[in-house]
């Protein structure tokens, strides 16, 4: 299985809703929303920024095509490089509660369905539940019925629950996804952490850290840029998290060996806007203590 071939799965569907919004202009929508993206994330350490709006369909699927192999890349280096220093499984029971913040696009997901299988059975994981939390809620019904549509060793049932982290009424009463085991934050600390003026966003990061179950590790990669690392260091030290794996600003590539066939149709209507391949990251990995 290739990260590609996950990633073509949500973008069909994503493409057909953008056509049913935009008809024949579809595509010149497209290539504006991919400048709007890039555009959006360059300040964004910024108090005065907008958020991103993910509303229109022609938005998520130029944020998957150009950002979503190469996250979930990422995260499967990640992934790989924690389990290299730890020695031994990381899903070490069958059935393993994933958790992946901000995870609408699906990065989170396709790494872990990849990695797990990179290794088969060198993971424990047989089936894998993963919480979707974003709030976002356009991005769910790429993740209805997913489980019908992919052929893997690990069965996997995803669950898309609409939660804003900036608003605490949104989040209060959802507490089921905090008995997982694995918590993703890709790309999420860098894109929230300017949404904090209410206090609501770090509010949020506590009830998870404090809220999770002993021994739950929490996988954490961003841009590299120190404020985000700073910032999430701060809470995870204040909530009594371990920090067990650390990577600052480092550059990384994408480890994909596989062609990108199956993008090849998105790939010559967007000539020139290809997906993102190299990036500076920082990477952590906490464990709340047992
Ligand atoms: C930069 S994307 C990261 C997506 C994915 N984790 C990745 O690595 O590609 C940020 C995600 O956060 C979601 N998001 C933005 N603000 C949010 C908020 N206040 N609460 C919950 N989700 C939010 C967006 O809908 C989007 O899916």
């Amino acid at each position: 299985m290739t990260i590609f071939e996950l990633v073509k799965l949500t973008l069909d569907e994503l493409y057909q809703d953008a056509v049913t919004e935009h008809g024949t202009e579809v595509d010149q929508v497209i290539t504006e929303c991919l400048g709007y993206l890039s555009d959006s994330y360059k300040d964004l350490t910024s108090d005065e920024r907008e958020p991103v709006n993910y509303g229109d369909p022609a938005v998520r699927f130029a944020y998957v095509f150009r950002y979503v192999a190469a996250h979930g890349d990422y995260i499967v280096q990640l992934l790989k490089a924690f389990r290299a220093e730890m020695g031994g499984a990381i899903f070490s029971e069958p059935t393993v509660r994933v958790t992946c913040i901000g995870g609408g696009p699906g990065s989170d997901v396709i790494a872990v369905l990849k990695y797990l299988s990179d290794m088969g059975k060198h993971e424990k994981a047989q089936k894998l539940i993963c919480y979707l939390l974003d709030g976002e809620q356009g991005w769910a019904d790429a993740w209805t019925e997913f489980d019908e549509k992919i052929q893997t060793d690990v069965k996997v049932s995803p669950v898309f629950q609409k939660l804003d982290v900036s608003d605490s009424g949104s989040w209060k009463s959802q507490k089921k996804f905090l008995q997982s085991d694995i918590f993703t934050m890709s790309y999420f600390v860098s894109e929230v952490m300017s949404q904090d003026a209410e206090g609501d966003v770090s509010d949020f990061w506590m009830k998870l850290f404090e809220g999770a179950k002993p021994g739950a590790l929490f996988f954490y990669i961003d841009n590299g840029a120190k404020p985000f690392n700073e910032y999430i260091d701060g809470l995870a030290g204040a909530a009594g998290l371990e920090t067990v794996f650390s990577i600052d600003n480092k550059r990384f590539t994408p480890s994909y060996s596989e062609q990108a066939s199956e993008l090849a149709e998105y790939r010559k209507k967007f000539d020139g806007l290809n997906p993102k391949i190299q990036a500076y990251l920082s990477c952590r990995v906490f464990r709340k203590p047992s």
